[in-house]
């Protein structure tokens, strides 16, 4: 293993003694090391404050892990059968593991099965597109251990017939701009749309639409995020699709609900840029 691959990204921290002993200010400075610790494009509209050296606040107490901390997946993330996309999506690691030693259940491809045996079947993969927020402890179950055949009269993974117990469940997709409530958890071969919300502790046994939240078990929609008018232009639109540049432009029109500025905006920068609109 690289030195230091799992560990949460390193970041500075106030979670130790203050240097200011009045409340107040200890919890301004608390604040600002939250919304500061959160992935560079995150939708805060925070300034960073003109004066003092925020590497000041009492970094000899920082804990490795906290709740105001992420793991971004792009840096950790080794398993070949896990693809990510960009650098954005993240992990809420505070009290677990990493994302692939807790998060991810059941996918060959980890440092031991890597190491132990050859695959006998094709590996279902695990694709999580960019900007995707993964809430605490939640689950993304793999198909790897699906040797349990409903169908047979014995359940048991018998050696000799593994190869014909094996039923694949298929790749799971979680869409960019995505959100996994904690304890959520995802069965295997589930494609969760762009922009979708799957609520904390629910349990997701079908495919969830762009932009609609699900909540339950078995996971069910409550609501969609916008009419549905609005989602198909949206998806349409591709802002996950958008190169970098565009996107940290357009970043206060994302962070909004006024989807025709939006489109406008879009319309503008790609004219700015000599581009033909989508
Ligand atoms: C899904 C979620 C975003 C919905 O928030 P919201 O839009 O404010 O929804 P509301 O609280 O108004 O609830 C709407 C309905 O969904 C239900 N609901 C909300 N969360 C639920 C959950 N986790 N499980 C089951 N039902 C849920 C509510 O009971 C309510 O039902 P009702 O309409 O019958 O009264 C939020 O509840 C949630 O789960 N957020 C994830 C939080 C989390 O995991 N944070 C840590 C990681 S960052």
């Amino acid at each position: 293993m690289r030195p230091g691959l799992n560990r949460p990204r390193d970041l500075p921290g106030v979670t130790g003694q203050s240097r200011s002993g009045f409340e107040p200010f200890r919890i301004l400075w608390q604040l600002i090391f939250v919304v500061s610790n959160l992935p560079e494009n995150h939708c805060f509209r925070f300034e960073w404050p003109k004066q003092g050296n925020i590497t000041e606040l009492s970094l000899q107490n920082a804990q490795d892990k906290h709740w105001s901390k992420v793991e971004l997946l792009h840096e950790t993330v080794k398993n070949p059968n896990i693809h990510v996309r960009g650098n954005n999506s993240y992990y809420s690691n505070a009290w677990t593991g990493s994302f692939e030693d807790s998060v991810v259940r059941y996918l060959y491809g980890d440092e031991y099965s890597l190491d132990a045996w050859e695959p006998q079947w094709p590996i279902d993969q695990l694709y999580i597109g960019d900007y995707v927020c993964i809430g605490a402890e939640a689950v993304i179950l793999m198909g790897g251990n699906h040797t349990h055949r409903t169908d047979w009269f014995s359940l048991y993974p018998f050696a000799e017939v593994i190869l014909d117990a094996y039923l694949g469940k298929g790749d799971t997709i979680i869409g960019s701009g995505a959100w996994i409530g904690m304890r959520a958890m995802i069965m295997p071969g589930i494609t969760i749309g762009e922009g979708a919300v799957v609520a904390s502790g629910a349990i997701v046994t079908k495919d969830v639409a762009p932009y609609t939240i699900v909540a339950g078990n078995p996971a069910a929609p409550i609501r969609q995020r916008f009419p549905s008018a609005t989602v198909d232009s949206l998806v349409a639109l591709g802002i996950y699709e958008w190169e970098k540049a565009k996107f940290d432009a357009l970043k206060p029109y994302l962070c909004s609900s006024d989807f025709d500025a939006l489109v406008a905006a879009s319309a503008k920068y790609d004219q700015s840029q000599g581009l033909l609109p989508r």
